[in-house]
């Protein structure tokens, strides 16, 4: 890790949707633990004034921040400055370099169409403003397995690798970092979490709503893109990985790289597509489209630990329930001892990542009162209820701003994922509709083979009462 601490923070698409929900609300928490007291200067192409700039980071921060502080915010706003300016224009970068004043480690956030990565990391690089600089970037990285290699090659030409940091919000998570923190402090674990005792894998990822006035960019990615190719691959990552052969990132990023590398790529036998019924009226949404909304692949990894274990993942939009969930199915025992019916779910690890509740339950069979050796499913349950979306960018920020690559994607591991995805990105197979509110299209349900079922993560107020 370069321990350097980064002396001004600038944010490319400081107008935008993501700097608005998320980013400014971060700056701000970091800000009121003094640890960003420095030039914080946005860049876009709106004409604003100053003003309107720190006008528009306040309204975020009352929003969508947590706990508002009005002394803290005039603190603030005396460090925003506003640079206006085309990312194509190598002026705009000019400009930016005499507002950085002199600072020797910028960090530039770029919260901004991924068409205009290159062409900004060229001109941040043609400016000199990347010099002693690190650089943000924002998901999707590429849109392919070509397009991010190209795009890795241009980052790669400007920036050196351990001043880059690739954001996926999900490795920031309070909740996906538990996976970790669970699967290598419990050593209960270790002797049952491999290929001899793990039947299958699910994990969902639900989402309660449609895709809410993103409808173009969401005909640029889909289900798979959106979400598949990064977050939740990584979340297979955190759940199939060794444990790191020592400290710091490196070892924990090898690690990380090494599963995504053993994953097999998909093929189109191992995928279902869905659209909800109204996707197609959203406005930037093709009439014809065959975008998917929801998506369900089946995953193999090539390795010692997890060979023949298949991992199933679900992911949509429009679904039932907002959660995503782990499930960690086990082997039945080896012997029916007592009377076993059907349909009996086998015991379980269940993890549930948020967003408002994080919870860990064992599903276990117990007796079931009465005369006959019969059982009922138990759970043994721990929920600890909080969001956390907030402080992931809070906690990924900080951490690039002080030079922790931890929690970020390295080049490898990015480029592994996308190879397992890219031969199914293109499919010629048409999106199966589905009902809002439902758990994706029927024919999804069979996709695991019998007796073995989808998990459907419970409501919120299900979860954890
Ligand atoms: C984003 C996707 O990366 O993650 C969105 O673009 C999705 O479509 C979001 O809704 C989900 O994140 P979280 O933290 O709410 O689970």
């Amino acid at each position: 890790m370069n321990e350097i601490q980064s002396d001004a923070l600038v944010l490319f698409g400081a107008t935008g949707d993501l700097a608005h929900k998320k980013i400014f609300p971060a700056v701000y928490a970091l800000f009121r633990r003094g640890l960003l007291d420095m030039p914080i200067i946005g860049v876009a192409g709106s004409d604003w004034s100053e003003a309107q700039f720190q006008q528009r980071a306040l309204s975020s921060i009352q929003q969508y921040g947590i706990g508002f502080d009005r002394q803290v915010f005039a603190r603030m706003a005396t460090r925003l400055h506003y640079v206006r300016g085309n990312y194509r224009e190598l002026a705009t970068f000019t400009g930016l370099r005499e507002t950085l004043n002199g600072a020797q480690h910028p960090l530039h956030y770029l919260a901004i169409p991924p068409s205009l990565f290159a062409t900004v990391v060229q001109n941040l690089g043609a400016s000199g403003c990347a010099t002693g600089a690190r650089v943000v970037l924002e998901k999707p990285f590429g849109r392919d397995l070509n397009s991010a290699l190209e795009l890795n090659a241009v980052l790669g030409g400007v920036f050196a690798e351990e001043s880059i940091f690739r954001i996926d919000h999900y490795l920031g998570k309070e909740s996906v970092l538990n996976l970790l923190y669970f699967r290598f402090t419990n050593s209960f674990l270790e002797p049952i979490w491999n290929r001899n005792y793990i039947e299958r894998v699910q994990i969902t990822m639900a989402e309660d709503f449609g895709v809410q006035g993103r409808g173009r960019f969401y005909e640029e990615v889909g289900a798979l893109r959106d979400v598949v190719q990064n977050h939740l691959l990584q979340v297979v990552a955190h759940i199939a990985m060794e444990p790191p052969a020592g400290k710091g990132a490196e070892p924990l990023r090898d690690e990380r790289s090494k599963v995504l590398r053993a994953l097999r790529p998909l093929n189109a036998d191992h995928v279902i597509r869905g659209q909800y019924k109204g996707y197609r009226e959203v406005e930037g949404v093709a009439a014809d489209s065959q975008v998917e909304t929801f998506v369900a692949v089946e995953l193999y990894l090539d390795s010692w630990r997890w060979q023949g274990v298949p991992f199933y993942i679900r992911a949509g939009k429009c679904l039932p329930v907002t959660a995503t969930e782990v499930v960690v199915e086990l082997k039945a025992p080896p012997q029916r001892v007592f009377d076993y019916i059907e349909d009996d779910r086998p015991n379980y690890f269940r993890f549930r990542l948020g967003p408002d509740q994080v919870s860990i339950a064992i599903g276990a069979r117990a007796k079931a009162a009465g005369e006959r050796m019969r059982g009922e499913e138990v759970e043994l349950f721990v929920c600890n209820s909080h969001g956390d979306e907030m402080l992931a960018y809070e906690r990924l920020l900080g951490d690039a701003m002080k030079g922790d690559s931890t929690l970020f994607s390295r080049r490898d591991g990015i480029e592994s994922a996308w190879r397992v995805v890219d031969p199914v990105l293109n499919l010629d197979k048409p999106v199966h509709e589905y009902d809002p509110g439902s758990w994706g299209p029927t024919i999804a349900d069979p996709f695991l083979p019998l007796p073995a079922r989808w998990h459907n993560p419970k409501p919120k107020n299900e979860e954890c009462s």
